[in-house]
């Protein structure tokens, strides 16, 4: 968008599920990028507004309540709570922190889906969907476990096998069991109302490709879904906790979580306007964060419903169809809203080399970071920035957190700020001394800092923060290899004047700093605005040489940053090994023993030693080996899960225990003859099953 154009903004952060705390892959790829690029357009005197709430509705709460036994208002009331007060902890400045279980989001989606009903945008379709009789309610996919028709595991869900990986429909199981009732379920049929996608396809299409600048990552997808061609997608769901369905026939259904949360962002806007217009103290609002307690100028429609207003949605990259295809298809179906006008979703962090999982315990939670790295808000801060998954996955280590804090922040940042504050106190008691003699390297230096603050600017404005970050370094860089070459601690025994200059261009360039830090590092801006006990200055002024006027009296030195033992990085480490042995343990409590079988069943069975001869990956997929095995009996193919665990060239020759009189089944195109059998344990990995010594093919298990 032409930034001339641009009245105001609407800034929005993926509104977080409260079914458990934020962790630092959260923070990484949505919320500190979408802070900085806030914070970067206040300093620069824009109007924005910054959206977030918590994404309050949808089945893994219901799951999530029924596990621990309370209801899903319970959780939810928890968790809005705990990751409410993380972003507040650590500076993210939303305008509002609002929730979907809100009245105003209710009615705000509510009306906005009674809006598309009226003009006749959804169809309404009849399917059959699993329902629970014992329960008497209708299954969400999440809530039906079974066998998976493609694999076998029988601890497959009704939408996904997360054995290999298959995407599924409820339907497809063998064996279907409600997670409720333990009852397998009946089929019956339900009315749910679809929003038909592929009749918006052309407008989306113009509107993607009208946005060639958006990351590749974003605008590759994008195109990837329009050319698969869009389906109808359900917009009602039957379950009894979300958002009513306003309609009169629909009792027992709720709206979609991907309709109404997006709309929870719309709603939030407005809750932000309508109580500062009430002006009337709600004690039940101090829960929403709302941080600006200012009455609002304007009205929330400005924010959306107005071609001047810039809307940026900040999401990670799961996120991407709901915020590029759906909540756009929904809008132009509404009519009357701006389209955002840039989503610069981010790639995952990763853990230690690992993949952040919440229920593998495996994460670095927000809420405990603050409690052992007491107010290092911003080292945590700096080093997601700098290793932001802005255009692949990327990884946190506990070691590259403790170096980056030691020789970026400590070494250069810290240095350089301290040192001029402490010659300044040293030399002239602590107050701005006069500029003098300009001299051809001094001046050098004065046109770095004025040319730095407009690449910031750039590398912001094209959602790149990492490199704005970088050259934010480069400016303390810079002060430090001046201070290097000037050395004013010797200077000081023979011109004093040279030394009043060298300390004043430090000096203005400690004061850029602290405009330049600020959208990135707040709390540290506001240490060193005290510092210098100065305050007010705007984007525009960094890279000035006026910003302390000489005899300015600063105040004491503190330091910004303090080194990083290795004694701490280790307890955090420690801490994730701990957690995998605990999750390990708990996961082998051993499952309960399956029911009794007789004699006559167990020798059924018929199961040999064998030796794998040959062994292949079954084409497209990713999990599955063509084994050719030696039963002594004959030579077959048996299909085994285990390509994850083994390469084929590594299991040649192995012996192994085989079920040789399982009916042969035909797996992705492959007639199976048998089942290896393999030991796994609560990690999922797998181990043979062998004699301790070679037997000969052939040879009985029993
Ligand atoms: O992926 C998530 O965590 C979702 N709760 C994000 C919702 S973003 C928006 F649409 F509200
Ligand atoms: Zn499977």
């Amino acid at each position: 968008m032409d930034n001339s154009k641009i009245k105001r903004y609407t800034v929005t952060a993926a509104l977080p599920y409260t079914n458990g705390p934020v962790h630092i892959g959260h923070l990484a790829g949505v919320y500190l990028p979408a802070d900085t690029y806030v914070r970067f357009l206040r300093a620069n005197n824009r109007d924005v507004k910054f959206i977030c709430g918590s994404d309050e509705n949808g089945v893994p709460i219901t799951l999530k309540a029924k596990r621990e036994g309370v209801s899903p208002q319970e959780v939810v009331d928890k968790y809005h709570k705990i990751i409410g007060d993380s972003f507040r902890d650590f500076g993210v400045s939303f305008d509002i922190y609002h929730r979907t279980s809100s009245q105003m989001h209710h009615q705000t989606a509510s009306d906005f889906f009674e809006t598309l009903y009226n003009k006749g945008v959804f169809t309404e379709e009849v399917t059959e969907q699993y329902y629970d009789e014992k329960a008497q309610t209708f299954l969400a996919d999440r809530y039906i476990t079974g066998t998976c028709p493609k694999c076998g595991s029988e601890s497959a869900y009704g939408d996904q096998c997360e054995n290999c990986g298959s995407t599924l429909n409820a339907t497809d199981l063998i064996n279907p069991k409600s997670t409720l009732s333990g009852e397998p379920p009946v089929r019956k049929e339900t009315k749910n109302w679809f929003l038909p996608l592929e009749k918006y396809e052309d407008q989306l299409r113009t509107y993607i490709e009208s946005h060639k600048e958006w990351k590749p990552n974003v605008y590759g997808q994008c195109q990837s879904w329009l050319n698969a061609g869009l389906q109808p997608r359900a917009m009602t769901r039957d379950l009894d906790w979300g958002v009513k369905v306003p309609l009169k026939d629909a009792a027992g259904k709720v709206l979609y979580v991907w309709f109404d949360a997006p709309i929870g962002y719309i709603s939030a806007t407005r809750e932000l306007f309508e109580y500062a217009r009430l002006d009337v103290w709600n004690p039940k609002s101090e829960e929403y964060y709302i941080n600006q307690k200012e009455v609002q100028k304007g009205n929330w429609e400005d924010y959306w419903k107005d071609d001047s207003t810039k809307l940026v949605h900040f999401i990670g990259k799961d996120n991407i169809v709901f915020h590029c295809i759906i909540f756009p298809a929904m809008l132009m179906a509404h009519g009357g809203y701006t389209l955002a006008d840039n989503v610069p979703a981010n790639e995952f962090l990763n853990l230690e080399g690992q993949k952040i999982s919440t229920s593998k315990n495996w994460a670095v939670w927000l809420n405990e970071y603050l409690v052992e790295f007491k107010d290092k808000q911003d080292v945590l801060r700096y080093v997601l920035t700098a290793t932001a998954p802005e255009t692949k996955d990327n990884d946190f280590t506990w070691k590259d957190f403790q170096a980056r804090n030691n020789n970026e922040l400590v070494a250069v940042f810290g240095n350089f700020v301290n040192r001029v504050v402490v010659l300044t106190h040293k030399y002239f008691g602590g107050k701005v001394p006069m500029l003098m003699n300009v001299t051809p390297e001094d001046q050098l230096v004065i046109d770095e800092l004025a040319a730095a603050p407009a690449k910031i600017s750039a590398s912001i404005e094209q959602y790149r923060f990492r490199e704005a970050l970088m050259e934010v370094m480069n400016v303390a860089r810079i002060g430090n290899k001046y201070l290097a070459e000037t050395e004013p601690w010797k200077v000081i025994k023979t011109d004093e004047d040279r030394v009043r200059t060298i300390l004043n261009i430090s000096l203005q360039i400690v004061a850029s700093l602290e405009i330049l830090i600020e959208p990135f590092l707040p709390f540290t801006a506001d240490k060193l605005m005290k510092m210098l006990s100065y305050g007010g200055h705007q984007w525009e002024d960094a890279g000035k040489m006026n910003l302390l006027v000489r005899g300015h009296q600063l105040n004491e030195p503190v330091l910004l940053f303090e080194k990083i033992e290795d004694s701490e990085v280790q307890a955090q480490i420690d801490k994730l090994n701990k957690s995998k042995d605990d999750n390990i343990k708990a996961n082998t409590v051993a499952a309960p023993a399956k029911e009794n079988i007789d004699f006559e069943q167990f020798s059924a069975m018929d199961i040999r030693v064998a030796t794998i001869i040959a062994a292949e990956k079954v084409e497209k997929t990713k999990k599955l080996l063509k084994l050719t095995l030696d039963t002594g009996i004959d030579q077959r193919t048996v299909v085994s899960g285990i390509a994850e665990y083994f390469k084929p060239e590594d299991i040649i020759g192995k012996q192994v225990s085989v079920l040789v009189n399982l009916a042969p089944r035909e797996i992705k195109g492959v007639v199976s003859q048998g089942m290896i059998l393999m030991s796994e344990n609560a990690d999922g990995e797998l181990s043979f099953v062998s004699p301790m010594e070679n037997h000969n093919n052939g040879s009985v298990i029993r």
